[in-house]
């Protein structure tokens, strides 16, 4: 009978949207009859009966007032808790989540693996896993939703979202464009492929031609000078950007802030907003140099370069055990633009 009215339920956050749904449904059907009929049996019971008839005045017990007080209190609370643990849950990717991009542009989904696979409109995915879309947009809002994952997050330019899953069966599901875009929004649409385990792996292959995501980051860097700069000696006249992922760092204006994709990305194209203490804003800006694709790279080479301790790369990021031990930067070695083949 809910097969006709629901998607598939086909991750785990599915079930528990869709029991909070029920109770929602429950309760409004419940209050909607419930009052529909007092009122159709008070009109007949208390109906008018004659052209002087005058009612007694009567008050109203206490209990009554309070009981009716109390019981949709406690309702609407149910809701609000409830409500509130299925949002944080949905809110909050799993530490170990599998880290995939999204971006959106007018009009077709671009996603791209952290080995450097890229597809556009489809998303290979690996069943009971936790999976980690962070999202950005080239042009105007977007906004990514899977029904049967009953997830949906804006995809906003200049600034990264996430959105997390974990299917729960295989099979290709529905993915859809929820915000209005433009003349194609309609047809912005793709499929979610979610395979076995090995599947995905055989699916991955050696990684993508061009290396992976972290491969592409680092020659970036180079092609940008960045390293010039930015010295893993410390002497540069920008930080040293070693194990500098998931830290805080103080900042000069006071105040400090996390380093995590957005902060990486800001510095790149606004390098004055946050400048970090001990250094001068003599960084130019990248806007223009670095399309949203170059971006992501060059955050998965600074997330290589040493992560803290309890973050482990995730599996299927291809080259990062070379990378971790922090090469310098100003002295790539040949062999670091091939990706590691498993
Ligand atoms: Cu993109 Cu609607």
């Amino acid at each position: 009978m809910f097969k006709l009215f629901f998607p598939e339920q086909a991750s785990t956050l599915s079930t528990e949207v869709d029991h909070l749904h029920y109770y929602l449904l429950a309760v409004a059907i419940f209050f909607s009859v419930g009052i529909f009929l007092a009122i159709l049996f008070f009109a007949i019971r208390y109906r008018r009966r004659s052209e002087r008839e005058l009612p007694r005045f009567q008050h109203t017990g206490v209990a009554l007032e309070v009981l009716w007080s109390v019981i949709p209190f406690g309702l609407v609370m149910v809701m609000f808790t409830w409500g509130a643990s299925v949002f944080f849950k949905g809110s909050r990717p799993p530490d170990n989540a599998h880290q995939i991009y999204v971006v959106g542009k007018q009009w077709m989904w671009k996603t791209q693996h952290l080995g450097g696979q890229r597809e556009i409109n489809e998303l290979h995915v690996p069943v009971g896993r936790p999976i980690k879309l962070t999202m950005t947009s080239e042009d105007v809002i977007h906004s990514f939703y899977i029904p049967a994952f009953r997830i949906k997050q804006d995809v906003l330019p200049g600034r990264y979202t996430t959105l997390w899953f974990e299917p729960t069966k295989t099979g290709k599901y529905e993915l859809f464009c929820a915000e209005y875009c433009g003349t194609k929004h309609s047809g912005m649409t793709g499929w979610i492929y979610v395979m076995e385990p090995d599947e995905f792996q055989a699916w991955l292959g050696g990684g993508a031609p061009e290396g992976s995501l972290a491969d592409r980051g680092q020659r970036l860097f180079q092609d940008l000078a960045c390293a010039n700069c930015h010295k893993t000696d410390n002497t540069g006249r920008g930080p040293n950007l070693t194990g500098l992922f998931g830290r805080t760092v103080q900042l000069a204006s006071g105040g400090s802030v996390r380093v995590d994709e957005a902060y990486i990305r800001e510095s790149i194209l606004q390098p004055a907003a946050k400048v970090v203490a001990g250094y001068q804003p003599i960084m130019p800006t990248f806007q223009g140099l670095v399309n949203e694709d170059g971006l992501l790279q060059l955050i998965e080479y600074i997330k290589t370069l040493g992560a803290p301790a309890g973050t482990a790369p995730a599996e299927g990021s291809g080259p990062t055990d070379k990378l971790q031990g922090a090469a310098p930067p100003t002295q790539p070695s040949m062999g670091t633009s091939t990706p590691a083949k498993r």
